[in-house]
């Protein structure tokens, strides 16, 4: 079994499509709102997109070449690259990363699946009861547990149907259709009276609201939101022709997952600015602030279900590169059959869930310095094994593998668009030390508290 030909995308726009249904997700249309709402509005906003061409776009290239010259897994990858050196650990970190951020991202993906049918029924009126609904719901049992359950079916089931039957053919229908659901309920935000305040929020920047914590805030969304520093687009570059275009598919992931992540912000502040609710709710955004909102708004019952519709397809299609991270990994090295793969760590990664949820609950005693069990999956994964792996691997490309190699291998089959001599200082200084500083002040920070 372990000698199935490996699968390719059946076109490049099934790679782009995949690597973008990756990108956007919950930390485009969950997290980078109330990110912006906490940290200042346009000022971060300004600051992010820096982030996103200097880190996002030389990272981005790199780890799609990476896959396809080696045709590998992470850690197949780096043993490709650099042979019997200790190189590989870096995809071992990844895998265990995607396996650490999907338990807990399908806890908060089955929140989201829930929120359909709560929207479906109509909002509560109030900031007050959106709130206890918010928290009656996390600190059940069988609700949240039952979502996540849901959700990582469905996740392994697609995983389990292959690249070309599974995630291709899903992410042909979802991305399209979450595209079209977002620009509805950007619409309706838009149209509703008072919103110019809240896009002059999005697109007047005030830099008095920049701190340090603002910088740290950007990298760290950067890397989450581009779905780099654990190897998932390694995994997808292992599946793209030699034929097709690495530039250019980056500048088209990078534009889509941005332009996303800025449409869920124009349809999120004016309509929280024109019902007069407060930008900087922090995580509750979505989750409490939203509903209260859509509880005011006019066909506020529809545009809510579609707007948690579109929050679960954005989920799903992460969920699935999260996932296929830890499989290939194990069909490539292990030689484990693909099927069995999904499932078995599907089954796994959902137990390793479980703690956050109980977190709120019969486990409410139970936390860290970081927060809540859930806070403390979050904080690991992302404030640390991400930044590390991203730091790592842009190291490992700008010294181990090397400029020339990188760049050859990105130009192979590359359009007008090839990728210049700029890139190396980021991969080889800029990234390995400003991520690692930045990773180090966020643990600082938290531990200090
Ligand atoms: N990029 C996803 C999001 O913004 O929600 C999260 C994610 C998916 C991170 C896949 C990492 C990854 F490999």
């Amino acid at each position: 079994m372990a000698n199935e030909p490996r699968e390719q995308w059946g076109t490049r726009l099934g790679f782009v499509l995949a690597a973008a249904g990756s990108a956007v997700g919950l930390g485009n249309i969950w997290r980078f709102p109330y990110v912006t709402g906490v940290e200042g509005g346009a000022a971060f906003l300004i600051i992010y997109i820096v982030c996103i061409v200097f880190i996002g776009y030389p990272m981005m290239v790199t780890e799609i070449s990476m896959g396809r010259n080696t045709l590998r897994n992470p850690v197949g990858a780096f043993k490709a690259l650099a042979p019997n050196t200790p190189w590989w650990l870096i995809g071992g970190l990844g895998v265990l990363t995607g396996f650490v951020i999907l338990s807990y991202y399908s806890v908060i993906a089955g929140w989201s699946l829930s929120y359909i049918f709560k929207a479906a029924a109509g909002f509560p009126e109030g900031i007050d009861a959106a709130d206890a609904m918010f928290g009656e719901h996390i600190t059940g049992l069988g609700g949240p547990i039952g979502y996540h359950f849901v959700f990582m079916v469905l996740t392994a089931g697609i995983i389990a149907a292959g690249v070309v039957k599974g995630i291709q053919r899903v992410v042909k229908i979802l991305m399209p259709l979450l595209a079209i659901l977002l620009l509805l309920v950007v619409f309706r935000a838009v149209t509703l009276p008072g919103a110019g305040e809240g896009l002059a929020f999005m697109f007047a920047p005030d830099f008095s609201a920049v701190t340090p914590q603002t910088f740290l805030a950007a990298i760290g969304q950067a890397f989450f939101t581009l779905s780099l520093g654990m190897g998932a687009i390694i995994t997808y570059g292992s599946y793209l022709s030699k034929k097709d275009e690495v530039p250019n598919s980056a500048v088209q992931i990078i534009g889509a997952d941005t332009a996303i992540a800025v449409l869920a912000g124009i349809a999120i502040f004016p309509a929280v600015f024109a019902l007069g609710f407060e930008p900087g709710a922090g995580p509750g955004l979505v989750f409490v602030t939203l509903p209260a909102v859509f509880a005011e708004m006019p066909a506020g019952t529809l545009f809510g279900f579609l707007f948690f519709v579109l929050l679960s397809i954005a989920a799903l299609t992460s969920a699935i590169s999260l996932l296929e991270v830890v499989v290939a990994y194990f069909v490539d090295e292990k030689g484990w059959p693909r099927k069995q793969a999904a499932l078995v760590l599907g089954a796994v990664i959902f137990v390793v869930g479980i703690p956050p949820i109980l977190g709120y609950s019969v486990w409410a005693e139970a936390g860290t310095f970081a927060g809540d069990l859930l806070d403390t999956y979050d904080f690991i994964a992302d404030s640390v094994m991400l930044p590390f792996g991203g730091a790592l691997t842009a190291f490992f490309a700008g010294h181990v593998w090397g400029i020339k190699n990188v760049s050859d291998e990105a130009n192979e089959g590359a359009g007008n668009l090839r990728i210049g001599n700029w890139i190396a200082p980021f991969l080889k200084y800029v990234i390995p030390a400003g991520v690692l500083i930045v990773m180090l002040f966020g643990i600082y920070g938290v531990v200090t508290g």
